[in-house]
C-alpha cells in the first residue's frame, strides 16, 4: 500500500516536473538552478534572464505603447561599460548585474564583464552563465588580465557590483585606481556588518556614485561608513528593483498560472480550495522560517479555539538546503513533528524557479529578521502574481508593502509571532480582503516595479554618473 502510494507520488512528481518544463520552455529559457542565498538581499529572480521566445506573449495595451516609447537607456548606445562582479553564481547580486548587462546590450552599448573571484575548478554554473552572456554579445574578460585594465582605462562607465567587488580595484588596477574612480558606479545590495571593512570600501568616498536597492539600506550604509569607518560615502542613489519581463509574462498568463497552480498543489498534496501560505527564501535563521512556523501553528490554534470556519490551511517553506543548514533545518522539522502539523507543513528544496510556487500559493510571508531585507525581490514577484504579502516591518519590505492595502506588516523577532498569526487568520477569514490586497499589490507592481521602471531609475543614475565623470575628466 505504502509502496504503491510512493510510486504514485513519484509519477505525479515526474509528470509535474515535465509539465513545468514544457510550459517554461515555451515562454522562457528554464533555469533549473539553485536560488542561492545572497546575504540579506533576496535580489535573485527566478526567470530573470530568459532567452529567445517561441510563443507570442499576450499583447497588453502598454506593450504596444512601450514599443514606441524611447528606451530610457538609449543614450548608452555605443558607450563602453565594464561590469565587475565579485563572483559568477546564481545568487541575487550577479544575476542582477547580468540583467543590467542585457539591458545595456539591448540599446547597443558595448559591455564587458569580468568576474573577480572564480572557482579554481571548471564550474558548470560559471560556464553556462558565461555562455549565456556571450550569446547576447557581452564580452567576458579575465579579471586580472591586461585587457581588463585597458578596458577600465578606456571605459565610459564601470559598475562595481557588491561591496566585496571593491577588492578588485587595488588588486588589479594598482596605480591606475585614482584615474578610474570618477567613472565608477558602485552597486550595493547588502546590509550585513562584515561588509563594512576598509579593505572593501575605502574607495567609496571617491567613486562617482553608489547605487543602493532601498532607502533603509542606503541610510544604513551612510551611518555605518560614517560611524564605523569614518568615511563619507559619495553621492548615493536609491534604485528600487523591478520584475523581469519573463516573470511578468508567466504572472499575467492566466492559463500558465492555473496549470502551474494545479500541478504544484497536486505534488504537495494540497487541495485546490485549501489555503496555502508560503515563505520563499533560502532557509536560514535570518529569513525567519522558524518564527513563521510558530506563527502558523499559533494561527491554527486560534482558529480552533474560536471555532472559525476556514478552509484547511497549509504552510509551504521553499528554500530548504539540509546540507547547508542542517541544524536549523532539523530544528524546523522537529518543531513540525512535535506540534503534530506534519501534514500541514511542506518543505521544498532551494530553486531558482519560483514562478510555479507563486502561482500555487495564496499568501506570501516575508519574514526576514533583524534589519530585514535589503530590498526583497520575492516580494514584488509575489505581488505580480496578485498575492498579498505578510511582511516584517523592516528594511526594503517597508518600502514595498503598503500596510493594510497590499498586505500587513508585523514586527521582527519573537514579538512578531502573534501579530503574524493574527494576520494569517485575518487572511483566512477575509477572502475578499485577501483578493483585494493581491490586486492592489499587482497594481503597485504595474505602476512601479517593472523592468521598465527599474531601467528608467537606472538611466537617471547613469546619466548623472557619465556627466560627473566627464566634468571631473575635463577639470
Ligand atoms: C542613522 O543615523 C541617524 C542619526 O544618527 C538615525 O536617526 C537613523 O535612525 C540612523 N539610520 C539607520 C538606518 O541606522
Ligand atoms: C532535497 O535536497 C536533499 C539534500 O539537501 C536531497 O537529499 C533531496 O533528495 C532533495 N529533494 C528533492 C525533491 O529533490
Ligand atoms: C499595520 O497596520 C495595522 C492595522 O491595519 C496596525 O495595527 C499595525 O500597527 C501597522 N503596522 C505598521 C508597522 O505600521
Amino acid at each position: 500500500m505504502g509502496k504503491e502510494k510512493n510510486a504514485w507520488m513519484g509519477m505525479q512528481k515526474k509528470r509535474w516536473a515535465l509539465m513545468v518544463l514544457a510550459l517554461f520552455s515555451l515562454s522562457t529559457v528554464m533555469v533549473f538552478f539553485m536560488r542561492t542565498a545572497f546575504d540579506s538581499c533576496s535580489a535573485s529572480t527566478s526567470t530573470g534572464f530568459g532567452g529567445g521566445k517561441v510563443r507570442e506573449p499576450e499583447i497588453h495595451s502598454d506593450d504596444r505603447l512601450r514599443s514606441v516609447a524611447p528606451n530610457p537607456l538609449q543614450f548608452m548606445k555605443s558607450k563602453l561599460v565594464l561590469l565587475v562582479s565579485h563572483e559568477l553564481s546564481l545568487s541575487g547580486g550577479p544575476l542582477l548585474l547580468m540583467e543590467l548587462a542585457f539591458l545595456l546590450r539591448g540599446v547597443g552599448a558595448e559591455v564587458v564583464w569580468i568576474t573577480n573571484q572564480k572557482p579554481a575548478e571548471p564550474d558548470e554554473v560559471v560556464y553556462s552563465l558565461e555562455h549565456k552572456m556571450l550569446d547576447r554579445g557581452v564580452q567576458v574578460f579575465n579579471a586580472r588580465g591586461q585587457k581588463a585594465i585597458d578596458t577600465a582605462l578606456k571605459a565610459d562607465l564601470i559598475v562595481l557590483n557588491t561591496a566585496v567587488a571593491g577588492k578588485w580595484l587595488d588588486a588589479v588596477l594598482k596605480e591606475n585606481v585614482a584615474q578610474v574612480l570618477p567613472k565608477v558606479l558602485w552597486w550595493i545590495h547588502e546590509m550585513r556588518g562584515h561588509y563594512f571593512k576598509v579593505e572593501y570600501v575605502k574607495h567609496l568616498p571617491f567613486v562617482a556614485g553608489a547605487m543602493i536597492d532601498s532607502h533603509t539600506t542606503a541610510e544604513y550604509w551612510k551611518n555605518r561608513t560614517r560611524e564605523r569607518l569614518r568615511i563619507e560615502m559619495s553621492k548615493t542613489y536609491v534604485v528600487h528593483l523591478g520584475n523581469s519581463k519573463e516573470l511578468m509574462e508567466v504572472a499575467e498568463d492566466s492559463v500558465s498560472r492555473r496549470v502551474l497552480r494545479e500541478h504544484v498543489r497536486e505534488s504537495l498534496g494540497v487541495r485546490s480550495d485549501d489555503l496555502l501560505f508560503a515563505i520563499i527564501n533560502s532557509v536560514s535563521r535570518g529569513k525567519g522560517q522558524d518564527l513563521f512556523l510558530r506563527a502558523f501553528h499559533e494561527s491554527l490554534q486560534l482558529i480552533q479555539d474560536k471555532k472559525l470556519q476556514v478552509p484547511t490551511m497549509h504552510a509551504l517553506v521553499v528554500g530548504s538546503d539540509m546540507n547547508a543548514q542542517t541544524k536549523f533545518e532539523t530544528e524546523l522539522r522537529n518543531f513540525v513533528l512535535e506540534k503534530k502539523i506534519k501534514d500541514r507543513v511542506h518543505f521544498v528544496n532551494k530553486t531558482l524557479t519560483v514562478a510555479p510556487y507563486l502561482a500555487a500559493i495564496d499568501v506570501l510571508v516575508q519574514n526576514s529578521q533583524a534589519r530585514g531585507e535589503c530590498f526583497g525581490r520575492i516580494t514584488i514577484e509575489a505581488m505580480a502574481f496578485q498575492l498579498p504579502v505578510l511582511g516584517t516591518a523592516a528594511g526594503g519590505t517597508m518600502e514595498i508593502v503598503v500596510n493594510g492595502t497590499t498586505g500587513f506588516l508585523h514586527p521582527v523577532s519573537k514579538e512578531g509571532i502573534t501579530p503574524l498569526a493574527n494576520n494569517i487568520v485575518n487572511m483566512a477569514t477575509h477572502v475578499e480582503r485577501r483578493l483585494r490586497m493581491g490586486k492592489k499589490g499587482y497594481e503597485l507592481v504595474k505602476e512601479r516595479f517593472l523592468e521598465q521602471h527599474m531601467a528608467q531609475r537606472i538611466a537617471l543614475v547613469l546619466k548623472d554618473v557619465l556627466q560627473n565623470a566627464k566634468s571631473r575628466a575635463d577639470s
